[in-house]
């Protein structure tokens, strides 16, 4: 900054640091990632490069300011993004020669950009590529990825899927290819696109499950802690199974029926009522879960309603339906409801097995 006359100007320098990235969203979601960019940096300079869930951003901030600002105040709807480093982009059509433009041409350049970054030799690698439809890769991604992983050979690297020290990410869109080599840390999520993908398991009740799994790993919630959950809206049963897993004694609520394998158990207690007539003991659980797919406004009412048999200190998850277009004001007004019932929100997110939902992870105080 410059003072002049005591007012404060922006030097140039500081006006022009941008950096750029490629961010991916739950399909859908995009506008609500650029919106958030918006808010934390000021205007974003985006392309769509996947319809709904993935696009390139510029924004005004360096890459050590970005990292910072997203790890202070992690975004509720950008799920996962990469500093873009090595960029190529297809010549116009008039700025073209007349021989057709290879794949061959980029992935050397790619490569050789790659193999001159002193951070990549010896080190554990993860390559994680994705493409568009009809992009500038004409195989697959894992295919790309193979093809990549192939020309780094002479790094005397270790290739891996998970626990990698470094991220190589590559994204091939319509007329661009995007790549970029970063921490897992930096990326939001050390999964390809941050889309974590669980095992289904044989037998395995609902789909719901891999919410309370992905909620695990990414809220850091060691479930097996708790030793009595309440679950409201638990029918079928995917996150009643997941608790009695970790070893809780489980209340489930819920007038549909649960699955037998869930009823089997001894540590459950099946209630067949509305949510909204059933009562319990005054601080019975340390854990209460709700995923009941309703409005979100009377499921905030329900589960503030039923607060009181949670132990001041208890773990409260709860999905939030987003209805209708405008979800960061129906967030702020619910996050609102459950804050006033002496709920604190410590993580909002919309994890990659919600649909139109976000994850709430709170604590009562
Ligand atoms: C999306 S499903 C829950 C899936 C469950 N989490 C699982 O893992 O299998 C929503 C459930 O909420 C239940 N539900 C809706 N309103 C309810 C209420 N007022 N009280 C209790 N359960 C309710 C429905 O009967 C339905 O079974």
């Amino acid at each position: 900054m410059n003072s002049d006359n005591g007012i404060l100007q922006e030097t140039p320098a500081e006006s022009e640091v941008s950096s750029k990235y490629i961010c991916t969203a739950n399909h859908g979601f995009a506008p609500y990632a650029q919106e958030e960019l918006r808010r934390a940096f000021g205007s974003v300079k985006s392309t769509l490069l996947v319809p709904g869930e993935v696009f390139a951003a510029t924004l005004k901030a360096s890459a050590f300011q970005v990292a910072e600002q997203l790890s202070r105040r992690e975004p509720m709807f950008l799920r996962h993004l990469f500093l873009v480093e090595w960029e190529w982009q297809l010549p116009n059509e008039s700025e073209r020669s007349d021989t057709p433009i290879t794949q061959g041409e980029w992935l050397a350049d790619l490569l050789q950009f790659l193999l001159a970054d002193s951070r990549l030799a010896g080190k554990k690698l993860a390559i994680q590529t994705r493409k568009a439809e009809g992009s500038l890769w004409s195989g697959s991604a894992a295919e790309l990825k193979d093809a990549i992983q192939e020309g780094l050979a002479e790094l005397d690297a270790e290739f891996a899927v998970r626990a990698s020290d470094l991220i190589v990410s590559v994204f091939a869109a319509k007329d661009a290819v995007y790549a970029g080599v970063n921490v897992p840390e930096a990326n939001l999520s050390d999964w390809n696109g941050g889309a974590i993908r669980f095992q289904r398991e044989e037998g395995q009740i609902s789909r719901a499950k891999f919410k309370l799994l992905e909620a695990e790993a990414v809220f850091g919630i060691d479930f097996a802690a708790f030793h009595e959950a309440l679950d409201i809206g638990a029918a079928p049963g995917g996150w009643t199974s997941f608790l009695l897993e970790r070893g809780l004694k489980v209340t489930a609520v819920d007038p549909a029926k649960l699955h037998p394998d869930v009823l089997a158990s001894p540590r459950l207690t099946h209630v067949r009522k509305n949510a909204a007539s059933v009562k319990f003991r005054e601080n019975q659980f340390d854990l209460l879960v709700c995923d009941m797919s309703w409005s979100p406004k009377l499921t905030a009412r329900m589960v503030a309603d039923l607060l009181y048999a949670l132990v001041p200190g208890g773990t409260a998850v709860v999905t939030v339906k987003l209805l209708g277009k405008k979800p960061m004001a129906l967030i702020q007004e619910v996050t609102g409801m459950f804050q006033e019932a002496r709920l604190q929100v410590q993580r909002a997110k919309q994890l990659f097995h919600n649909r139109d939902e976000i994850t709430l992870y709170m604590i009562k105080y």
